[in-house]
């Protein structure tokens, strides 16, 4: 795989600086190692890169800008420098990789709760993984795994979050969907304050997740739902839209909807495209 641009820096940018990052990683036992960029392709791409050499794991990857940022559905992530927190985390987990997809909401969930924590807002989740503030995204999740005969190689979780940008820093398509952290509380952002405690809570849920305790994982999640219980949701799928009511979520991070003729229907993957507060 080609890397681009991805000498890694001694300090990434003003804000964002190694050596604090190598202190928290230290503190932790949740990663093991850091590596730190000012610019790279995609943090996602460059963990795939490190996952195929052997023994590397719990490794923290971290750009100030990516240039070929990816999305969920090969959309495009746009991640401008000094901006954001755009990183992967390159994990693999022993056991339980039946639920990797409740990792993703897990991840989700994480953020949500740092964002919580150190600016006292409360953001909600949109099934599987988006995080929003007055309805617009302010930060998404790509999970991305590799299975050799149903065994684990690898799992990657890629997170944007939006934290410094400003209304005219969104490309116009994004400008009434997206938000930055900055935009809402109307200052700047610590960087490093809110990804140290992301990581915090990242590892919370992790944990949760080796020790098998996925309702304590789906029973956070669901408190910060973006819409209510029996809310009326509209998903597209790679074969179709589906609609039906919000019913839960179960511990693989589906979506459980009611559909009109009564039947209960699992969701594995796909987006919401409309739905009722
Ligand atoms: C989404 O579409 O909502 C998921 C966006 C995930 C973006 C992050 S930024 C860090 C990591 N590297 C990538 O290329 N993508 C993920």
């Amino acid at each position: 795989m080609e890397i681009l641009n991805s000498e890694p820096m001694a300090d990434i940018a003003d804000d964002l600086d190694r050596e604090a990052l190598q202190k928290f990683v230290s503190g932790h036992s949740f990663i093991k190692d850091v590596s730190v960029f000012r610019e790279i392709d995609s943090t996602n791409n460059y963990a795939k890169y490190l996952a195929k050499q052997k023994n590397t794991k719990d490794v923290l990857i971290l750009s100030d800008q990516q240039t070929f940022g990816r999305g969920r559905a090969s959309k495009t992530w746009i991640s401008p420098p000094g901006k954001g927190l755009w990183f992967s985390l390159l994990l693999r987990p022993d056991k339980n990789w039946e639920k990797l997809p409740l990792l993703s909401l897990g991840a989700g969930l994480a953020v949500a709760m740092a964002i919580e924590k150190v600016l006292n807002l409360t953001p909600k989740l949109k099934w599987p993984n988006d995080v929003l503030i007055s309805g617009r995204k302010v930060c998404g999740v790509l999970l991305e795994s590799e299975f050799s005969f149903e065994k684990l190689n690898y799992l990657i979780i890629g997170i944007g979050i939006n934290v410094n940008q400003d209304v005219n820093d969104f490309e116009k398509n994004l400008k009434n969907v997206a938000a930055s952290l900055k935009m809402v509380v109307r200052r700047a952002v610590d960087r490093l304050e809110l990804l140290t405690r992301v990581l915090q809570q990242l590892e919370i849920v992790y944990q949760q997740f080796l020790h098998s305790q996925f309702d304590s994982i789906c029973s956070e999640w669901k408190k910060r739902v973006c819409f209510k219980e029996n809310a009326v949701v509209s998903i597209r799928t790679n074969e179709e839209i589906i609609t039906g009511t919000f019913e839960n979520i179960d511990t693989y991070g589906r979506l459980v909807l009611r559909l009109g003729n009564g039947e209960s229907k699992l969701i594995q993957s796909g987006t919401i495209i409309n739905w009722q507060l």
